[in-house]
């Protein structure tokens, strides 16, 4: 008889992480554990081995991540105790049971002067605490869990719960007569729901016996189809939710955060597509599901 999976969710009160947990009723027959910093502490390495030999999972989706990019610059300790250790802790831990680890990462780790979708060779230009901690963890991920180590790259994940752009916007948007937003950086915006909903297709396949899991091994991208700057991304939360803002477009000087943003940051999405059948929305089908879900 085939062993029912049992899927670890680290960090599961992230925006991807309760992404997991709304979807856990349509998988009836797999077993999750939802764990967020407080039950387990990715950095933790003695609690990390402990957590998995109790319990013995045979996946793990690592959605543990130090995300507030900006505070990163001035406590990267904390930022590489999560994103490189906690990283690490777990791919050592998956390989330790021999089982996949699917990570999650960041076209931060890019930061080129590209004008073409960019793939999962393209050389990396981390310029940021965050960015660099992150393809630290990548990096550990791949080295440790060599075998089933999945490192999937993501950009402008937002989500109907939790601190993202496509909130803030809808909140300013309705308090606000005017929204100043950036025009000069272009990326496309990822649905965390559609993420997620890929994750468990590619699970799927694995448990089916239709893909080995080894093949999984390496870097991925994934976000919803099309490019935009971020002001298209506001203007079009603000004109599908009907709200009155202006929205005026702004160049990056005139918006100085402490840690720099890509100004390209458009993912190629083909290698995913391929190996597992995969198709993905457009980004502006993200934002009319944003706008039934968000709560
Ligand atoms: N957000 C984006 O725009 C974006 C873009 C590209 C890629 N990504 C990547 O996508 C992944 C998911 O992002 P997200 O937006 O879902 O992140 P998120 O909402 O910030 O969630 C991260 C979760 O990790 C938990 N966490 C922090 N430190 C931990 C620790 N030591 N042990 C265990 N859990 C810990 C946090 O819990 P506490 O709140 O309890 O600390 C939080 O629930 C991350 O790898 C991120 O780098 C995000």
């Amino acid at each position: 008889m085939q062993k029912t999976p049992v899927i670890l969710v680290t960090g599961a009160n992230g925006q991807l992480g309760r992404c997991f947990q709304n979807l856990e009723s349509a998988f009836p027959n797999w077993r999750f554990l939802f764990a967020d910093s407080t039950h387990l502490d990715v950095n933790a390495r003695r609690n990390v081995f402990a957590f998995f030999e109790k319990h013995q999972p045979t996946w793990v989706l690592n959605g543990a991540a130090y995300t507030a990019v900006d505070r990163a610059e001035s406590e990267p300790e904390r930022a590489r105790a999560v994103n490189y250790t906690g990283a690490k802790n777990i791919a050592e831990a998956c390989a330790r049971l021999g089982i996949p680890t699917i990570h999650f990462s960041t076209d931060y780790v890019y930061h080129g002067g590209q004008n073409t979708p960019l793939q999962e060779d393209a050389p990396v230009h981390p310029k940021s605490v965050y960015a660099r901690t992150k393809l630290a963890g990548d990096r550990a991920v791949l080295r440790h869990n060599p075998l089933m180590g999945m490192v999937i790259r993501t950009s402008w994940l937002y989500a109907p719960h939790g601190h993202n752009f496509a909130r803030t916007m809808l909140r300013l948007g309705a308090e606000r007569p005017e929204l100043n937003v950036v025009f000069d950086q272009v990326g496309t915006p990822t649905y965390a729901p559609f993420l997620a909903e890929a994750v468990l297709h590619i699970i799927g396949l694995v448990e089916n016996g239709d893909v080995a899991p080894t093949s999984l091994a390496g870097i991925w991208h994934y976000s919803n189809e099309g490019v935009c700057s971020w002001y298209d991304f506001a203007q079009t939360i603000v004109d599908l939710a009907g709200l009155p803002a202006r929205v005026n477009a702004i160049e990056t000087k005139d918006y100085p955060l402490p840690a720099p943003r890509p100004s390209f940051s458009v993912l190629n999405k083909a290698k995913i597509k391929s190996a597992f059948g995969l198709e993905i929305p457009h980004w502006r089908r993200g934002v009319e599901r944003f706008l039934r879900e968000n709560g």
